[in-house]
């Protein structure tokens, strides 16, 4: 299988996305989005409920068609090469597409032959992906008896069986346990190493921070802000460090001995009277350490440290200026509830190309 068209060799983009818009009556899903991902990186597509993630990435998919724009993907042009694109893409949705009835191995196998592998190919391939995900064990179980963790990596094993090039991962860990995040996490970067380039759309911050190189934050269908993850970062100041010293006398000796101190890179220090601590901002676990470790030289008594990360919410407030659609939008997803039967099927289809 050709893994990447000649016109995407050598570093370039492997997905290039033009005014594309996409309107749904009046609510405009996508109202003229430009974004590109380079080869062999993960781009984080971030964004609130009903911002566009993913009709942004059925249009991708080649599962939608746009009204205008254009975008290329793998070299291949997603409304006049769909066939070709279909063969280099992979796509893990927001909604389960594995069948229930089957078993992981059946729903893997099946796929497997939809894509024209062998008998003993979709078997091997099968065997391998369910041990990739540590799923072997329930291998002849109906999918419809796994949990919502286990179901989500025999998603994303679906997702691979072609060995795709360019993969869409749409909310891939919403409603999974810390754990179960981490081993998917551990597997999409595992695919980037092997060469995958990643289009991951998230709500989260924090799956955006751990996995993406770079960032475009989407709000109502238009690009709000974007750039490599640690200039967003420091845009919107980063993650806050909360020191709690053992004795609350000590805040503003802490403040001061830290605004002395001067460390490369760490925002003012200030006073969290009603919590008792001092807040300090911080992009890097550098910074985190420098902090922590000027504090203990200077003596101070430390009875609790956290971090915080901002919330999607503050990363909005920070770029826009304006509070999210967050409510807004939450109204129109509930309207969106009953994406018609026949694009749910779709969807399913396109999850095995
Ligand atoms: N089939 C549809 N018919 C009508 N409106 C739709 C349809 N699909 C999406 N929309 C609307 O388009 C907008 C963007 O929806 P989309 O599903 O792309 O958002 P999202 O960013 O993926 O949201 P979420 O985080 O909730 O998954 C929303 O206002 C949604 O209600
Ligand atoms: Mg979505």
């Amino acid at each position: 299988m050709t893994r990447y068209n000649d016109l995407t060799k050598g570093g370039g983009n492997a997905v290039e996305v033009r005014g594309l818009v996409k309107h749904y009556g009046a609510t405009k899903a996508l109202d003229g989005v430009d974004l590109d991902v380079r080869e062999g990186t993960i781009l984080g597509v971030l964004g609130p409920n009903g911002a566009g993630k993913t009709t942004l990435v059925r249009v991708l998919a080649t599962l939608l068609r746009p009204d205008a724009g254009s975008a290329r993907v793998a070299g291949y042009d997603v409304l006049k090469q769909p066939r070709q694109l279909r063969r280099v893409i992979g796509l893990t949705g927001q909604y389960a597409s594995v069948d229930e009835k089957l078993s992981g191995y059946e729903n893997l196998y099946m796929i497997g032959r939809l894509l024209d592998l062998s008998r003993a190919e979709a078997r091997r391939r099968a065997g391998d992906l369910l041990e990739r995900f540590s799923l072997t064990e329930a291998a002849k179980k109906p999918a419809a008896q796994y949990s919502g963790g286990m179901r989500r990596r025999l998603d994303l094993a679906a997702s691979l069986t072609g060995q795709p090039s360019v993969l869409y991962l749409d909310e891939p860990t919403t409603g999974l346990d810390p754990r179960t995040r981490n081993e998917v996490w551990e597997e999409v970067r595992r695919m980037v190493d092997e060469g995958s380039t990643v289009l991951l759309t998230t709500q989260y911050m924090e799956e955006a921070e751990a996995l993406a190189n770079e960032l475009t934050v989407i709000d109502r269908g238009r690009v709000v802000a974007g750039g490599e993850v640690n200039e967003l970062k420091a845009k919107v100041g980063g993650r806050t460090l909360r020191i709690r010293p053992a004795d609350r006398g000590e805040l503003p000796r802490m403040v001061g001995a830290l605004a002395q101190a001067g460390l490369d890179g760490v925002g003012g220090a200030t006073i969290d009277e009603a919590e008792g601590v001092v807040n300090v901002a911080i992009i890097s676990d550098e910074q985190l350490t420098a902090v922590v470790g000027l504090l203990g030289e200077r003596g101070f008594a430390i009875a609790g440290i956290d971090t915080h990360l901002p919330s999607l919410d503050e990363v909005f407030l920070a770029i826009t200026g304006q509070k999210t659609s967050l409510a807004d939008a939450d109204a129109d997803a509930d309207a969106d509830g009953g994406a018609d039967a026949d694009d749910r099927a779709r969807e399913r289809a396109g999850a095995a190309v």
